[in-house]
């Protein structure tokens, strides 16, 4: 159970107004759910966030039995499905879910959506052979215990792969400078304006140690920082080639169980 049910309410508050990656900034006038909207969304994402590809390696995995906690808008969960999983997928929201849903359903495809709090999973041990997470984990209340289940659930063997959002970061310093030094509250941790300014309430960030600390049950584990363009955006473009990956605010896992 959780043990602070508002919080993990205001977080499902947050991401109910609409699935990431769906704004009108991205889909302009296409009609929501249509296949020219989820075909801007697709585009946009894999322009803004192009590692995924070699993180997820989609095509490796013909067959497996996969499970997708955050589905969100579904733009991954449709490539494991077009890549021949078994798919299985969780998210806090009804948006995500309905939105995914309908996303397999016009491709031609299907998969076993649910909407739950990932803290608690609701499938036997050693369930599957993949576990996919994206940007999710981070807005749990506690992401430990995400973690904790994805391994209980993860066949011996089996291998989670995923991203977390990276502290020190050019993206958590843009943060900071706005909502702690221009603000006049320079003591501000970045912890604490990623609880309260970036995206759902009570987003956290780690450093490599801590995510290491995470995995530190696990084999095999695969901890590497990436530079996004919401590290480089803003800043002059010919610099964008030059930032090194330690300085980005992502961290992408890969670990086996
Ligand atoms: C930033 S979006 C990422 C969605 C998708 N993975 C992507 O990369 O576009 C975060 C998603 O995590 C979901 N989420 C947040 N906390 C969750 C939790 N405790 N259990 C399951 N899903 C959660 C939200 O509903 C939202 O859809």
């Amino acid at each position: 159970m959780n043990a602070n049910p508002d919080r993990n309410l205001a977080v499902r508050a947050f991401w109910e107004q609409e699935p990431c990656g769906t704004n009108m900034r991205v889909t302009g006038e296409a009609e929501p759910l249509s296949r020219e909207w989820f075909e801007t969304v697709e585009r946009n994402r894999y322009l803004q966030e192009p590692m995924i590809h070699a993180a997820a390696q989609f095509t490796r995995h013909r067959g497996k039995r996969l499970l997708e906690i955050g589905v969100g808008a579904g733009t991954d969960h449709l490539q494991w499905a077009r890549a021949g999983c078994e798919c299985h997928g969780v998210d806090l929201t009804d948006a995500a879910i309905e939105t995914t849903r309908a996303r397999l359903a016009l491709y031609g495809f299907t998969s076993s959506l649910q909407r739950l709090d990932a803290e608690t999973l609701p499938f036997d041990d050693s369930s599957f052979d993949l576990v996919w997470s994206w940007g999710v984990i981070h807005h749990a209340e506690h992401p430990e215990r995400i973690v904790a289940e994805i391994r209980r659930v993860l066949a011996p063997g089996g291998e989670f792969r995923g991203m977390f959002y990276k502290r020190r970061s050019l993206a958590v310093l843009k943060e900071w400078i706005k909502h702690a030094l221009l603000a006049g509250r320079p003591f501000r941790s970045f912890a604490d304006v990623l609880a309260h300014h970036f995206e759902s309430p009570g987003t956290k960030a780690y450093t490599m140690r801590e995510m290491r600390a995470m995995f530190a049950a696990w084999r095999e584990v695969t901890i590497e920082a990436a530079m996004t363009p919401y590290d480089y955006q803003h800043l002059p473009a010919f610099l964008a080639g030059w930032l090194p990956d330690a300085l980005g605010s992502f961290i992408v896992v890969r670990a086996l169980k």
